[in-house]
């Protein structure tokens, strides 16, 4: 396995099996992603994108295979390192699942407080990121009183807020029109050149593809083709 790995890979899969009971949702995946690239994961509904994305910061573990992030190996983590492991991660829920208690502005606000960061930093960061995704004036907002759409740009300013070395998004532009769907794209298009490395799931890649340079990667069923 060491004589092959690439320096610059930030994802690594080995064979890579997912069973949930009597379903294999992902079968024998190998895969290499390097720091800094821009993948789409495309696929039909049920192919195991959202499942090969729960893997990654194993809120799934493999049934069979490795899986590598930046060098560490899923399979050896402990439970402590998870944290270590997840920073790495932001992540656009496919259910968004933002906190219903807490206004948009607070939603986004924890990660940076999470991250320890000093009050005057976070309020200008997180201002900063709701207007670019058009969530300014809701920042006082509780999701439940938004639009699909603008739960769905709060799901992504908080994936974003941190900076994180990843970015996961599980259908991030499903509950948008395509406008707005192309200025999340963008807005995230704007991370991947400071050099994030970028994973879209959608089953609805027509729309953004042409319009994006980026890796795909079609799964149907489980498998890679
Ligand atoms: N927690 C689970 N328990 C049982 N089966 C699961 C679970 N999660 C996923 N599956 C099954 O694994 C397969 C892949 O699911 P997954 O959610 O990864 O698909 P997807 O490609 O993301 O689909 P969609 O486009 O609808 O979001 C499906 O057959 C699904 O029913
Ligand atoms: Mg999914």
């Amino acid at each position: 396995m060491n004589d092959k790995l690439n320096k610059n890979s930030i994802i690594r899969l080995f064979n890579v099996s997912k069973r949930f009971g009597g379903t294999l949702a992902l079968k024998n995946i190998s895969l290499d992603i390097e720091r800094g690239e821009f993948i789409f994961i495309s696929g039909p509904s049920g192919a195991g994108k959202s499942t090969l994305l729960k893997i990654l910061y194993r809120a799934e573990k493999v049934f069979e295979g490795q899986v590598l992030i930046d060098g560490m190996n899923l399979s050896r983590i402990s439970s402590s390192k998870l944290p270590v492991l997840r920073r790495r991660f932001g992540i656009v829920f496919q259910d968004f699942k933002l906190i219903p208690t807490l206004t948009v502005y607070e939603n986004v606000a924890l990660v940076l407080e999470a991250a320890g960061k000093k009050t005057s930093f976070i309020k200008k960061k997180v201002m900063q990121v709701l207007r670019t995704t058009g969530m300014g004036k809701k920042a006082k907002a509780l999701p439940l009183t938004l639009s699909g759409g603008e739960q769905q740009r709060v799901a992504v300013a908080r994936a974003v807020v941190g900076e994180p070395s990843i970015i996961l998004a599980d259908e991030p532009t499903a509950s948008l029109d395509s406008r707005a769907a192309q200025a999340i794209l963008d807005f995230l298009m704007e991370y991947h050149k400071k050099g994030t490395t970028i994973l879209i799931a959608s089953h609805n890649l027509h729309l953004l593809e042409n319009k994006i340079q980026g890796r795909t990667i079609e799964i149907n069923d489980g498998k890679i083709i």
